[in-house]
């Protein structure tokens, strides 16, 4: 089929949380993304439509969004390899209030990466050497194997436990949690505590929707089981006391 003879019929999600789908028709081009779609049908036919990109190269992973069913990065999937009988139905990513149209409010996914203690804490200052850190040692190999994340919320909106308990953490935060606990150079005492309780590690049902959809290769699945055995060790060890946190 020529990509330039045809049009698309897209539907787009319109409005906040009780919205509703809005169909145009788009013009079909040659190695055309979602996100070019839903650029033409801003720039020509409905300036009032609020999407988010930046990079537009996968990058930033500020494009994400549902495109027939499926959470994807819009930058870096073609219309191609998505469109049903040149159909395309576009809505915010799920797992997170919409604010509008395809905009969600990311407030909340964030803010379970501050409760993982998803932020690097060393004691080294600018002064002293920088630390080495062996290439081969497993710590650097799992750490390495994480680290990648981009924030993009693509697993978040497809784990099925976060759709069940909102107070679960998530596969980004905890993928970002088991980076960290194996970074030598890493000080936190306190995350293995923070991602062991409740809504934390030990809620996740290793269906690997995260790991299937993570538009990076990544497994958040394996960090998430990594942290489930350093948290029962730990715990057997009697090193994560009588209370857990999680959210
Ligand atoms: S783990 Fe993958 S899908 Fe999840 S936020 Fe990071 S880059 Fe996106
Ligand atoms: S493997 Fe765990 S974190 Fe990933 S989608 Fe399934 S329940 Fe969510
Ligand atoms: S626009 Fe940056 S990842 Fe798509």
């Amino acid at each position: 089929m020529s990509e330039t003879s045809s049009t698309l019929s897209v539907e787009v999600w319109r409005g906040g949380q009780n919205g509703s789908y809005q169909s145009f028709e788009v013009p079909r081009r040659a190695s055309q993304t979602v996100l070019d779609v839903v650029t033409h049908i801003q720039r020509q036919m409905d300036p009032t439509l609020s999407y988010r990109f930046a990079c537009r190269v996968g990058m930033c992973g500020s494009c994400a969004m549902q495109v027939n069913g499926v959470a994807r990065w819009t930058c870096r999937t073609h219309v191609s390899k998505v469109a049903k009988d040149g159909r395309l139905r576009l809505a915010p990513l799920s797992n997170m209030p919409v604010i509008k149209d395809l905009v969600v409010d990311m407030d909340t996914f964030f803010e379970k990466i501050q409760a993982a203690h998803g932020r690097f804490k060393g004691e080294h200052t600018r002064h002293e050497p920088v630390a080495l850190v062996k290439p081969d040692s497993p710590a650097r190999q799992e750490a390495d194997a994480g680290i990648e994340c981009i924030g993009c919320g693509v697993c978040y909106s497809s784990c099925d436990v976060v759709t069940w308990r909102p107070d679960y953490l998530g596969p980004a935060a905890l993928n970002r949690a088991w980076t960290l606990v194996n970074d030598e150079r890493d000080v936190d005492g306190g995350r293995l505590l923070a991602v062991a309780g409740d809504a934390g590690c030990h809620s996740c049902h290793t269906q690997g929707s995260c790991t299937l959809r993570c538009p990076k290769q990544l497994s958040p699945t394996a960090g998430i089981a990594g942290l489930k055995r350093m948290a029962a060790r730990a715990a057997m060890r009697g090193e994560l006391g009588n209370e857990t946190g999680g959210a």
